[in-house]
């Protein structure tokens, strides 16, 4: 991984390749870390079809931090899971770190889930060994991953559990810690082995408020010093007032995109600017947000018109009554 901040970092921290260097495909700053092009997940229960992604395109590019937002059941964790290497999909295609997903075999779903990618789940529980301290838990990757030694490995442990700022709770077990502790120790455990990418499904969906709040700026401080590209998922709108990229998915597919920046006026003062897309995917296809779908009560086709500088849509008038009803 290569750290694309100047910002000074403890040294265990500021060599993240040491020793897992010749094993990752080098990072081509051109190409997206994550990259899923109509990805389908169907699931098949007792004859019952769930089409739980439907041709899901999402791209992120090195270094990005990303939140994708959808309500309970659109593929959330249906994505992360495919995208964590645990589950393949039905079709489409998965490109994760240089890793083709839905070609990949056992020993190299082995190396992929160590050293590719990083994950926190929503389950503090399911995150750290309960009967090991924040330290022993943060070296458990290390050991197993077996590049450094032993002297490394504290350093490495040490510079970590200072970056997420929870060194006051090294020698506790998770039952000994508050939940935003537990979520920050999961954090240090996910990236220990300087993977390019971390994923984290609903990581505050455990927390209060403010506690989500710290473990949403501890994974934007994460995302900054290390330059983990970094996608997290969850049903809480609110998370994107933490990212400068939110992704709507929406039924199985990403939807809208909302992007925010700073621009400052000609009197210097900064003002924060959120512009909401649609995404487009690679045949043309693009959702129109329900609201303006009903608003103009859109049903069955449209009328398209392109003009110089955009695309009109128009409702088919045709076939309806005054009140533009359909008979
Ligand atoms: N293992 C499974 N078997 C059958 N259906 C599943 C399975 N996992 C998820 N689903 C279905 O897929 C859809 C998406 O689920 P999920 O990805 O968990 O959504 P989210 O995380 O956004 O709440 C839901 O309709 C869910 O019931
Ligand atoms: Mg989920």
């Amino acid at each position: 991984m290569t750290t694309r901040t100047g910002v000074d970092e403890p040294d265990a921290v500021a060599d993240p390749d040491a020793g897992t260097a010749s094993r990752g495909a080098p990072r081509d700053p051109a190409e997206p870390d994550i990259l899923c092009q109509g990805l389908v997940r169907i699931f098949s229960a007792d004859g019952v079809e769930v089409q739980a992604l439907q041709g899901l395109d999402l791209r992120v590019d090195p270094g990005e931090l990303v939140a994708l937002v959808g309500a309970s059941g659109s593929g959330k964790s249906t994505l992360l899971t495919i995208l964590s290497g645990l589950d393949r999909p039905t079709g489409g295609s998965a490109v994760v770190a240089g890793t083709d997903l839905l070609t990949m075999g056992r020993r190299e779903r082995v190396r992929y889930q160590r050293h590719a990618v990083g994950f926190v789940w929503q389950q503090t529980s399911r995150n750290l060994l309960p009967y090991l301290t924040a330290a022993e838990n943060v070296a458990v990757p290390l050991t197993l991953a077996g590049d450094l030694a032993a002297h490394e490995r504290r350093a490495r442990v040490d510079a970590l559990l200072e970056l997420l700022e929870i060194g006051h709770v090294r020698d506790r077990r998770p039952d000994q810690m508050s939940g935003g502790e537990q979520q920050r120790t999961a954090l240090a455990v996910a990236v220990a082995n300087a993977p390019r990418v971390l994923l984290a499904d609903e990581p505050t969906g455990e927390l209060d408020e403010a506690t989500s709040v710290e473990v949403l700026e501890a994974m934007r401080g994460v995302n900054a010093e290390l330059g983990v590209t970094t996608l997290i998922v969850t049903h809480d709108p609110t998370v994107s007032d933490h990212v400068l990229r939110t992704v709507q998915i929406r039924d199985g597919r990403t939807s809208t995109e909302v992007l925010r920046r700073t621009e400052v006026d000609e009197h210097g003062s900064e003002r924060h600017v959120a512009e909401e897309f649609a995404v487009l995917d690679r045949v043309g296809r693009l959702q129109l947000p329900p609201d303006f779908v009903a608003s103009l009560d859109l049903r069955d086709r449209v009328r398209l018109a392109l003009e110089t500088d955009h695309v009109g849509v128009w409702p088919d008038a045709r076939g309806r009554d005054d009140e533009g009803r359909r008979p």
